[in-house]
């Protein structure tokens, strides 16, 4: 297994929409391995592969207090969404910064799991905002995008201004 680096907002590898996983393999059981050994690395909570720079549609979640519960949604598709909830979220790719984001309340989603078996799963609370959050970054989005340009500007200088000081 391997941690692998994680891209920070606004590097513009981040806007890369990724491709759909044609057939899991080893190749990709390999990927999500080093995904979930990166996360739980980090500490974080999700993981979309674009955010390791590779651009197939593969996320990896676990919310568990206990930190064993891998989820993994490969090709993932929502097929039914309903409601509406404010969440505050953060993003490994934006360390430090949080603010709210308004999402579906409760979602359905198809995916592949790491056998390559397609599986439902029905989410709300925690989970369905981590699901549509890491969905994003499959389309190249990062949370940050969806708040208004002046919030977005603030987080930007706020980025830029940590750059500048010292390690
Ligand atoms: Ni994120």
């Amino acid at each position: 297994m391997a941690k692998l680096p994680i891209l920070l907002y606004p590097d513009p590898r981040l806007h890369t929409k990724a491709i759909p996983v044609k057939q899991v393999d080893d190749k990709i059981r390999q990927l999500i391995k080093d995904m979930g050994e990166t996360m739980y690395a980090a500490p974080g909570v999700g993981l979309a592969a674009t955010q390791v720079d590779v651009h197939q549609r593969i996320i990896v979640i676990d919310q568990s207090p206990t930190r064993d519960q891998l989820h993994v949604f490969i090709n993932p598709e929502i097929v039914e969404s309903a409601g509406v909830a404010d969440c505050e979220e953060g993003c490994l790719s934006v360390p430090g910064i949080y603010d709210k984001v308004t999402r579906a309340q409760n979602i359905r989603v198809r995916a592949l799991d790491e056998r390559g078996a397609s599986f439902e799963l029905a989410a709300d609370g925690l989970l369905a905002v981590c699901i549509q959050h890491e969905m994003d970054h499959l389309e190249g989005k990062v949370f940050v995008d969806k708040l208004s340009r002046l919030k977005r500007q603030r987080i930007l200088s706020k980025i830029k201004k940590r750059q500048r000081e010292p390690a």
